[in-house]
């Protein structure tokens, strides 16, 4: 694993979200017309330290719900007074429309983090080169791993290729085509589904082939890969890249849609579950504010439980890490296993993770 963060200037403080979680709003830019960059800065003068490629989770008060998302940070860690997140209006999405309609500059959010694996800091390559591949918003990791590389004038050689409905919904074209003309170590493609009205396309058509990413990047099986994108699109390329012969070690991917990720977790747990022999004791979990009621195994998580009672709860990568799922628990004991998705002082004041909580005892929970 490479040395994650560079030193701190003298004279300035990390960024702690145990001392003060509130970040403040200082712009938005517009990306494209469904895609905003929102930069951020903490309230007292702190510097951000993450790894480029690593995630936020971000608390937002919407109709008088609490819920929390991920979110990227598409700025990098060589310009730490401030960071950024850039965000794709989902349709019907309750968050990101809200960012999109609502959240201006001078607003604040309180968010927590940073976490996260998929970043080259942790998985580093041996051989220098890397590829990374994006479609649609799986840009932001690789746009803050190569922002990081420019500003650094690191010795890394990368290939970028992105994929985006039209020309007009490229985000950052700009910039990459900036980096990659100032340093020939940094190589940018785009493959374009179709053309934007008054704007037609040239370079790569369609969705992304072995010819494509032959042309792109012909060392690809030499590479450290990093993909990125809807959930259809990283089976693509994760197919393709098998297929071709390249060694899947290198091959590293994250998903920002928590429906198909929690997919896979439930069926790991039901295969799980199906192997447990004799019954668990049960414990009855309430929803009070949905008035459900759910019956759960001690050696469930309660996010399971609710998810097979039909209950659609927030939740993301299922493991404890990234917060999504923290509800109030009212009463009850439970047994949590996180991986610092939930701070101790909320811990304290009672929250719990519920992707991560198996119950000990009947347990209310304020959802
Ligand atoms: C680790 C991580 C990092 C993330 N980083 C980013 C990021 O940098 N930029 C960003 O825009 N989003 C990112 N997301 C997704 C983000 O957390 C929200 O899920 C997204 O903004 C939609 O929120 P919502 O409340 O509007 O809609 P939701 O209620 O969360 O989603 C509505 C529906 O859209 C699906 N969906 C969610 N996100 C997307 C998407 N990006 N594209 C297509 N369908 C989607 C959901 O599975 C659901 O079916 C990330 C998610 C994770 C887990
Ligand atoms: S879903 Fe990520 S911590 Fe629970």
């Amino acid at each position: 694993m490479d040395t994650p963060n560079a030193p701190q200037p003298t004279g300035f403080h990390h960024w702690d979200p145990e001392e003060d979680d509130v970040l403040v709003c200082r712009a938005v830019r517009e990306e494209t017309a469904d895609v905003k960059t929102f930069v951020f800065a903490p309230r007292t003068r702190r510097q951000f330290v993450f790894d480029p490629g690593q995630f936020l989770t971000f608390e937002f008060e919407i109709d008088g719900e609490t819920i929390y998302r991920c979110y990227t940070i598409s700025a990098s860690p060589t310009r730490p007074d401030t960071c950024a997140i850039t965000v794709k209006r989902v349709p019907n999405g309750p968050v990101s429309n809200w960012l999109h309609d609502h959240f201006k500059p001078g607003m604040s959010l309180k968010a927590t983090g940073p976490m996260g694996e998929f970043s080259w800091a942790r998985h580093g390559s041996a051989t220098g080169k890397y590829l990374l591949v994006s479609g649609g918003s799986g840009v932001t990791p690789m746009m803050s791993m190569t922002r990081s590389a420019y500003d650094l004038a690191e010795i890394r050689n990368v290939v970028f290729l992105h994929a985006a409905r039209t020309p007009a919904d490229i985000v950052f074209e700009d910039e990459l085509a900036v980096m990659s003309r100032r340093n020939r170590s940094i190589r940018v493609a785009h493959i374009c589904e179709a053309d934007a009205p008054g704007h037609g396309w040239t370079g790569f058509r369609g969705r992304l082939t072995l010819g494509m990413l032959e042309a792109a990047a012909p060392d690809f099986r030499e590479r450290e890969v990093f993909v990125c994108g809807p959930v259809p699109f990283m089976s693509a390329v994760r197919a393709i890249l098998k297929e071709a012969g390249l060694d899947m070690s290198r091959y590293h991917e994250e998903s920002f849609n928590f429906e198909d990720l929690s997919a896979g977790a439930q069926a790991e747990v039901q295969t799980a579950t199906d192997e447990m022999a004799p019954a668990a004791r049960t414990f009855r979990i309430e929803f009070a504010k949905t008035k459900r009621v759910v019956e759960c195994p001690e050696d469930m998580p309660i996010l399971e439980a609710a998810r097979r009672a039909g209950l659609r709860l927030p939740s993301s990568c299922t493991k404890g890490l990234c917060g999504t799922c923290k509800s109030k628990k009212v009463s009850g004991d439970v047994e949590m296993n996180h991986q610092g998705g939930i701070r101790q002082r909320e811990i304290d004041a009672g929250q719990i993770l519920i992707c991560c909580a198996q119950p000990r005892s009947d347990v209310v929970i304020e959802r």
